[in-house]
């Protein structure tokens, strides 16, 4: 069978299962089995697919019209225009996320500080590691730390970081949220703590997708009593480890700004609200006063 007409078949049993961005996994699934870019799918739509490789494709499509995440087929995910590998251990990074390293790069910028300084910065619940990862990047000289609850979930980052060339360059502790940082002689020496918490509610379970609810970690996004619990935690921690006018960057749920904003008040200055690009409240900034 041609590649056109096995991606036809591909996309018509995965609008029959309203799986969402049909056409997108359709693609992704073929790139993954064949090994090739997207450009290669539309330059030889003619190139004839094997029996083999068309039942591979078939196998992975039903898997998606199962629930399973396209990301967790293929164990890739894009964030900040690097490839990421993922598993069922992280989160798959978000593109809203990437919003946490603009707001960091933007701060710097603002301070009319150079991205060649050595910032200390701590990313808290890594996952795959995509924060740390992309700041280490954009930052050549910043030490990082990335702490996460979850071996299984460092080992994945630990393997990207190797991956991504920045291994050296950050230090993955696991640890609730920041213990085991939380030494006198760390205290006031980080310029960013960053962090994308879990914050989904117990009452807000019903509304999270059902590919998140199923396969993405529970531990990971959420299942809290009141959703707010990790930054009332989070915050005074953040505050210790931070210099005067260290900064913490973090993400929030679409309903959580009124709530952290009001975490953020004696101690904190430069409050910030950034919006994701569908205008909802997504990252949250402050800085330590000095
Ligand atoms: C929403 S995910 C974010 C993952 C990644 N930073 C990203 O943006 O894709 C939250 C992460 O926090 C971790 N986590 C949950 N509770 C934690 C805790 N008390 N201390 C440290 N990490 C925690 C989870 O294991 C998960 O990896």
């Amino acid at each position: 069978m041609q590649l056109r007409a096995a991606m036809q078949a591909a996309l018509e049993r995965l609008l029959e299962h309203d799986v969402p961005s049909a056409n997108l996994a359709a693609e992704l699934l073929l790139m993954h089995v064949l090994r090739r870019d997207r450009s290669y799918l539309y330059m030889h739509p003619e190139e004839e697919l094997s029996a083999d490789k068309f039942d591979r494709y078939m196998d992975l499509v039903s898997e998606r019209c199962s629930g399973k995440p396209t990301q967790y087929i293929t164990g890739h995910q894009e964030f900040w225009g690097l490839d990421f590998e993922v598993t069922p251990a992280v989160l798959i990074p978000r593109p809203e996320t990437e919003h946490i390293i603009e707001t960091v790069l933007d701060l710097i910028g603002r301070k009319g500080l150079s991205r060649q300084e050595k910032f200390r910065i701590v990313d808290v619940g890594t996952g795959s590691g995509c924060i740390p990862i992309a700041l280490a990047r954009e930052l050549p000289q910043a030490e990082l730390f990335a702490t996460d609850i979850s071996p299984e979930a460092l080992e994945v980052a630990t393997r990207n970081a190797q991956r991504l060339g920045v291994r050296d360059r950050i230090e993955f502790l696991e640890s609730d949220l920041l213990a085991r940082l939380l030494k006198p002689e760390s205290y006031a020496t980080f310029d960013f703590v960053v962090s994308n918490p879990p914050y989904v509610s117990h009452d807000e379970i019903s509304d999270v997708q059902r590919e998140v609810r199923e396969f993405e970690p529970r531990l990971a996004w959420g299942d809290l009593a009141r959703g707010e619990e990790i930054y009332e935690r989070l915050f005074p921690q953040a505050w210790l480890l931070l210099k005067p006018g260290g900064c913490v960057v973090v993400e929030i749920g679409y309903n959580k700004k009124d709530a952290v904003l009001r975490l953020l008040v004696e101690g904190w200055q430069h409050q910030e609200v950034r919006p994701d690009l569908a205008g909802i409240p997504r990252v949250i900034s402050a800085c330590k006063e000095d």
